[in-house]
């Protein structure tokens, strides 16, 4: 069984991510989606929330699981099985910062590869920080998110009905 992570800190989960899930789920067996409990960074919905909605949005889809890590990526990797990480690269800006990742985690353990999906051009400019600012402000981001995200944040920037 060919397994795989997709980690990220999906804070929240965009429509981007979700494009990404759905084709690493076309090539791997199993595909774990798995939040990166980071305490050293600031996040906006907490780990539990982003599993909750990461649960409610890819319920239905088979071979897809939600989990968390801590720690070493290449090691929760080994943990569960998989020998490929999944990742999304945007335009030309997500280059540098997933190249240093990529190298990094390769020289942790080269066992482990790096599969990189180019984002759907309506993907491209999509962001968790962007959707984060259009909320802010009481929008609906239901064009770029799944629609439990746009209600969750909503809901966190005190905009609910
Ligand atoms: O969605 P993000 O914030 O770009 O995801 C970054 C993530 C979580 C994949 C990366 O920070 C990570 O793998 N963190 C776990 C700790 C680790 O293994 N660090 C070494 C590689 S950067």
């Amino acid at each position: 069984m060919k397994t795989a992570v997709y980690p990220g800190s999906f804070d929240p989960f965009t429509n981007g991510h979700l494009d990404l899930v759905q084709r690493a789920s076309q090539l791997f067996d199993r595909v774990i989606v798995s939040v990166a409990i980071n305490s050293s960074k600031n996040s906006f919905f907490t780990v539990e929330e982003r599993m909750a909605i990461l649960r409610e949005v890819l319920a239905s889809m088979p071979g897809v699981e939600v989990a968390s890590f801590e720690g070493l990526l290449v090691d929760y990797c080994r943990t569960v099985g998989a020998r490929a990480i999944v990742r999304g690269l945007r335009a030309v800006t997500d280059f540098d910062y997933e190249y240093a990742i990529f190298q990094l985690n390769h020289d942790l353990n080269a066992e482990v590869e790096t599969v990189f999906l180019l984002a759907a051009k309506e993907y491209s400019f999509v962001s968790s920080t962007l959707i984060k600012e259009v909320a802010r402000y009481g929008r609906s981001v239901e064009q770029h998110a799944p629609p439990a995200v746009s209600r969750a944040l909503l809901r966190k920037f005190g905009h609910a009905k």
